[in-house]
């Protein structure tokens, strides 16, 4: 299990800011921001680092393209993904860009301490690199003679470079995975780097590059600038001062509790990641969570295939919360999630609109009718039928908590979702409306009604790290003013509610949509 120090620090990767950011990108930030703020409700101290990976020369070519410098065009780009994740309502506490100078002088100083010990050294490199992936590639790794991760052409390069050696570092490597199960996540991961890179040997890792110079450069040998991984990988802690004047937040901070990326740079964070914090003697993250890929229909998503769907788009049409709701709902953990205008239409109506603001609106126009809109206080003796739906209830709090800890969050999820299922079943189960016709019946009224409350209560906690607005919007329904009521630490307690008094008339916070004329819009959309 995670060790439970009461500080969690998480960071997405650094993104390449070459244009905008559609669904599948914004996907890690949203897991991010939500996993931290599941770790506030718990009250723990909370850091979230995220930004942009700005050298290479991609970049440099975007930038010439656009007629601009690369600066100016970086930083034009770095101001358009803070305003997306404003708009997504992310709480990131740090934002670097690595062209800052506070990210610069540290990754030099790092280079250098390298080269001192012995770990960089002076050679030449030949591969096969693929600009836009900035990757070399084996002759063997290529497929069909093109870039294995983006299929375009590669070409042949030769140039004098300094190495870092990874070999040194893989018996190390391979027996810290070995001793910390808790290290990658999900476990898989961890024997594709051994099964596909590792046991084939380790090359040792190309660390510079002459043919551009857009990128961070050598002190001693200024005509190389540092390869974009060695630079990039860095920023997780050049952001908290590592090497600065001021440790107080790398003190705080490191190691990370948790780093997410995407699968396509697993290998650059649980191989050489780790292996350059080795040659720094610092201590490793405590987990990289590796995530699968949002996908389209027709594989993945590209302007030219006309199948892009930008986070905008979804938020503008069906609110924030829906959005975030889909993204993390559709992804396995094995496998890629998929996007569909008719999945995302399909959760928006039964899983947000039937389950959950149904079940609200039902609750509260039922209180407003029995009892004028206070809820009943808490008897102290529940019933057969109330004391099961506790325990449900409660194992379901449990049940998700292990998923969330494990990093599983689309389980998570269906772990609310079912306590929401249960809880209509139970106003189904209990007959409100008959028991409302027998005045002897009025205290098992009143107990009915006090537990669909607090379940709503319960399930406003468990959404609020995932959709921070529908939550609060479900406490105003139900009368929870109070925030000591809205944290996860009386989440379980089935007593806490007194003088709550619902809104008199229930507002639908989701409702329901057209199927055809939504699918047909999002269609439409995709294809601009
Ligand atoms: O890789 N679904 O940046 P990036 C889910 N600069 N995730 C996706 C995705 C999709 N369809 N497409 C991309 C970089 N991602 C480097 C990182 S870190 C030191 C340097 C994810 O902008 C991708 O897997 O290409 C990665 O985690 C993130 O978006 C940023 O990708
Ligand atoms: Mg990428």
């Amino acid at each position: 299990m995670r060790d439970l120090n009461n500080k969690f620090y998480v960071t997405t990767p650094i993104y390449y800011p070459s244009g905008k950011f559609h669904i599948g990108t914004a996907y890690t930030t949203v897991l991010a921001d939500s996993i931290k703020r599941y770790h506030k409700l718990k009250g723990e101290d909370t850091y979230m680092l995220t930004g942009t990976d700005e050298h290479g020369q991609k970049i440099q070519e975007v930038a010439q393209k656009n007629g601009e410098t690369p600066k100016e065009y970086v930083d034009k780009m770095a101001a358009a993904a803070k305003e997306l994740w404003t708009k997504m309502d992310i709480k990131y506490d740090d934002f670097i860009q690595t062209t800052e100078i506070r990210h610069e002088k540290i990754v030099q100083k790092i280079f250098d301490r390298f080269m001192e010990q012995g770990d960089i050294y002076k050679g030449e490199y030949e591969g096969w690199y693929c600009v836009p992936c900035e990757t070399y590639f084996t002759e063997t790794q290529l497929v069909d003679g093109k870039c294995p991760d983006c299929g375009r052409e590669v070409k042949l390069m030769k140039e004098e470079s300094y190495f870092f050696n990874m070999k040194k570092y893989t018996d190390r490597l391979l027996k810290y995975y070995d001793e910390h199960p808790e290290f990658v996540k999900p476990d898989y991961r961890k024997n594709e780097m051994i099964n596909n890179f590792i046991k084939p040997g380790l090359e040792d890792l190309c660390v510079t590059r002459t043919s551009f110079d857009w990128g961070i450069k050598v002190l001693k040998d200024p005509k190389h600038v540092i390869y974009v991984w060695l630079d990039a990988l860095t920023n997780y802690i050049t952001a908290l001062g590592y090497l600065s004047d001021d440790y107080t937040l790398f003190k705080k901070y490191w190691p990370a509790d948790l780093q997410i990326v995407g699968k396509d740079i697993a290998r650059f964070h649980l191989i050489y990641w780790p292996i350059f914090l080795m040659a720094l003697d610092l201590p490793l993250p405590k987990t990289i969570l590796v995530h699968n890929w949002i996908m389209m229909k027709d594989g993945k998503m590209s302007k030219s295939k006309g199948n892009v769907i930008y986070p905008e788009t979804l938020i503008e049409r069906y609110g924030l919360d829906a959005t975030r709701y889909f993204l993390l709902r559709e992804m396995p953990v094995s496998q890629d999630g998929l996007f569909t205008p008719e999945a995302f239409i399909e959760r928006y109506n039964f899983d947000l609109c039937n389950d959950l603001s149904n079940l609200l609106n039902r609750t509260v126009s039922m209180v407003n009718k029995y009892f004028e809109g206070n809820v009943p206080k808490y008897n102290g003796h529940p019933n057969e039928v109330d004391k099961q739906f506790e325990e449900f209830t409660i194992g379901q709090i449990d049940k998700f908590e292990e998923k969330l800890n494990e990093y599983e969050i689309a389980n998570a999820l269906q772990e609310i979702w079912n306590l929401i299922s249960r809880t209509n079943k139970y106003i189904d189960e209990t007959m409100p409306w008959a028991l409302a016709k027998e005045d002897e019946n009025k205290e098992k009224l009143e107990s009915c009604m006090y537990h669909l409350i607090e379940n709503l209560r319960k399930i406003a906690i468990l959404i609020k790290p995932f959709m921070n607005d529908t939550a609060e919007n479900i406490f105003r329904q139900i009368g929870i003013k109070e925030n000591a009521l809205k944290t996860w630490n009386n989440i379980k307690d089935y007593n806490k509610l007194e003088n709550i008094k619902v809104i008199e008339k229930g507002e639908p916070i989701f409702m329901r949509l057209n199927v055809e004329e939504e699918v047909e819009y999002l269609k439409n959309i995709m294809k601009k």
